[in-house]
């Protein structure tokens, strides 16, 4: 439970000028909120609807659910019987109800310093209702499910609004996955439409977007699902025609035939620009398709628990799981968790550094911050590029008072000391924000004592793509904050620490995190597979959402992650699942066997630490290390490139042959306290481990 009185020592606080303005300013209030949020949840969460354009109202209770595997089938519904749209809500509502058409929804940096649009809602309504004309021009209807594979440009959010406006499901996929990647998901969510772009950089690195696109959708091809039809935005724009056509082919079947026509014009510096292929049977050119269309759409209206999106995340089986999200539940908790933890005010400037591929860039780039109206930054690029004080000249260049990034990002720029940090001002700087994995105590100094100058507070977001919003944090004026805990729930969520007997623990304890009920904003299946969802979240602990991390609470009654529970590791934020990275390794003819664990990284959290037994005959050298990096990088995307390969004669094993990667860990980090291992079947190939370690990573 949440205590009476926050503690007053070891702990940091908001600035009271932050307080001053706040929606909620002091711990009593934050408790005394949650207090109703939990006894009345119809009165909480029925107050903050009436915000909000229904078509129709809700009847009944505002959430109906089962957790209990053992009563019957999972479910959650929220607000039955309320119709609405949320692009309407995010555009009209703003446009036209609360009179910010001139507003500023997006400033979006490129990649190179110089490159910069500025998109205001007015605009933003309009494109997005163009291109939904476009997209049911092309016969695309509600429920449709449709992939977005793109950069980070104004044009994907337009794409995944344009999608909810007509009621098509999107399902995005992270522009860093690989074509075999892409292909999974689509054939999955069976998408029967996908939409990209030519390329981008990031930094110096070209990605040539469309011909991933196209291995992908050669792919769904041989598995017997081509995909009809395949929209490009031209995003690298006038010069791709030049340098793009190919001698062996015609130009006419090689290029976009709408080259000619740069309307994106943003990209300034001259850089070499991507092949672009073309096959006029699947193809179609985002900017021809535009030309003509309407900017007038009527929304469709949706149930409230119609489906919004399909976001793939990490199974530990190796299997992306198509978490789902529906309409209202999610519409009204991204943008409660936005306006609460960020504290958001009308005249803040909001910085989300995530890729919109992710989760965070759902949640808190396009749906929360378009929901309050707010003007956020859109960045292309990396924080390192062209250099490391990229982020600080950004937040003074559009005066960014609430910022929110990943320890990794931190860590890294925490390596180049505080002097890149100090050349700017950041006197903008109000909130800031963390998500993605746990933030040790000194990064989490680092970013409040350098970056905000102890005048902001840190707000620590612990939540999963799963969850679709926050579940555990400070709020900003309220929560006096910890190093390295997300502090307490938010507002209805009921969290509870359980041992592995599925005891709820009381007090200072520690064991698997679970929530005790849901929040309008959590996951409604897997899609497709609704046994998997249950499996996954519902049957090892009946009665709770099992999130598959552990946790501890302390005196306080904070709550403090400690990291993932099952086979999964937390690569620079990004959740990775050590079966998937082992069966990309052994599809290749040379391994027989592959064990995947995770090695403390001082930047990216967890590195992927790989040991590979080779087929009869094989030998180990640097080219098949090399081969086999490559093949992971292929089959699943650069995140999840190995950092170190050993090459591993045999596996420590259990007598019933099962891996204990318990060992594998230590003999990753060179530990040698390996704790009882008596059921290994032979204990040598331990030691012959050891000696082989890799001591470097590339
Ligand atoms: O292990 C937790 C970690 O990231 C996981 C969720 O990953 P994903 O679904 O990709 O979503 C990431 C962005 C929301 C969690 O199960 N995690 C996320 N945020 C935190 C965290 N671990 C500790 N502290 C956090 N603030």
């Amino acid at each position: 439970m949440i205590p009476d009185k926050a503690p007053k020592e070891d702990v940091f606080h908001g600035s009271e000028d932050l307080k001053k303005e706040a929606h909620i300013n002091s711990f009593e209030k934050y408790k005394e909120l949650y207090m109703k949020s939990i006894e009345n949840p119809d009165e909480f969460w029925g107050d903050i609807a009436k915000d909000f354009f229904w078509k129709t109202k809700h009847t009944g209770q505002f959430l109906d659910y089962n957790f209990d595997v053992t009563k019957g089938e999972i479910f959650v519904k929220c607000m039955e019987g309320a119709s609405t749209n949320i692009s309407y809500n995010l555009l009209d509502r703003n446009v036209h109800e609360r009179k910010l058409s001139d507003k500023v929804a997006f400033y979006w940096e490129g990649n190179e310093p110089g490159d910069e649009l500025t998109v205001t809602y007015r605009e933003l309504l309009q494109r997005v209702c163009q291109f939904a004309n476009v997209l049911k021009s092309q016969g695309v209807k509600k429920g449709d499910r449709v992939s977005i594979y793109m950069p980070m440009v104004v044009e994907l959010v337009v794409a995944m609004l344009a999608c909810v406006r007509i009621g098509a499901v999107h399902s995005i996929v992270f522009a860093g996955f690989s074509a075999e990647s892409l292909c999974e998901r689509i054939m999955d969510s069976q998408c029967s439409l996908l939409i990209t772009a030519d390329g981008f950089y990031r930094g110096d690195k070209l990605i040539n977007l469309k011909l991933l696109a196209d291995e992908a959708l050669q792919k769904c091809r041989d598995k017997g699902f081509p995909v009809e039809k395949c929209i490009m935005l031209k995003h690298l724009s006038k010069e791709a025609e030049e340098t793009s056509l190919g001698s062996q082919s015609p130009p006419a079947k090689r290029s976009c035939p709408d080259l000619q026509e740069k309307q994106t014009g943003r990209v300034k510096k001259t850089r070499p620009v991507p092949q672009v292929p073309w096959n006029p049977e699947v193809d179609l050119c985002w900017h021809t398709l535009i030309r003509g269309a309407s900017d007038e759409c009527e929304p469709e209206w949706c149930e409230s628990e119609d489906p919004l999106f399909i976001l793939y995340t990490s199974g530990s089986t190796g299997k992306p799981k198509g978490v789902l999200h529906t309409v209202s539940g999610y519409m009204l908790y991204t943008a409660t968790t936005f306006k609460l933890v960020f504290d958001y005010q009308p005249d803040d400037v909001y910085w989300c550094t995530a890729d919109i591929g992710w989760i965070t860039g759902h949640s808190y780039i396009t749906y929360g911050p378009l929901a309050n109206g707010a003007t956020s930054v859109l960045f292309e690029g990396l924080p390192t590029y062209p250099d490391i004080s990229r982020m600080w000249e950004i937040v003074d260049k559009y005066h960014v008072t609430k910022f929110y990034t990943a320890p990794t990002a931190i860590r890294l720029l925490m390596k180049y000391g505080s002097e890149p940090v100090q050349k700017y001002k950041r006197e903008s700087l109000k909130v800031l924000g963390t998500v993605g994995e746990p933030i040790n105590p000194e990064a989490w100094q680092w970013y409040y004592n350098v970056v905000g100058e102890r005048r902001c507070p840190v707000v620590d977001t612990f939540w999963q793509t799963e969850t679709g919003g926050h579940v555990l944090t400070p709020l900003p004026a309220a929560t006096p904050m910890k190093p390295g805990s997300a502090t307490f729930p938010f507002f209805g969520v009921v969290p509870a620490i359980l041992n592995e007997s599925g005891e709820e623990l009381e007090g200072p304890s520690e064991g698997y995190l679970v929530f005790k009920q849901p929040w309008p904003g959590v996951m409604r299946t897997v899609y497709g597979n609704h046994q998997r969802f249950e499996t996954t979240y519902f049957k090892k602990f009946p009665g709770f959402y099992v999130t598959g991390d552990g946790c501890r609470r302390d005196k306080d009654g904070y709550y403090w992650i400690t990291g993932r529970i099952d086979d999964m590791l937390n690569v620079s934020g990004h959740l990775l699942s050590t079966a998937e990275v082992e069966s990309a390794l052994v599809e290749h003819e040379a391994v027989a066997e592959a064990a995947v664990v995770g090695r403390p990284h001082p930047v990216k959290g967890e590195s992927l630490y790989c040991f590979v037994t080779l087929a009869d005959g094989v030998t180990y050298n640097r080219t098949l290390e090399a081969e086999l990096k490559k093949q992971v990088r292929e089959k699943i995307g650069a995140i999840a490139t190995p950092d170190y390969i050993q090459n591993a004669p045999g596996l420590p094993k259990t007598r019933s042959g099962k891996i204990m990667r318990r060992v594998l860990r230590k003999i990753a980090c060179d530990e040698r306290d390996l704790g009882d291992i008596s059921t290994l079947a032979d204990c040598s190939v331990v030691e012959q481990l050891f000696q082989n370690r890799c001591y470097t990573a590339e």
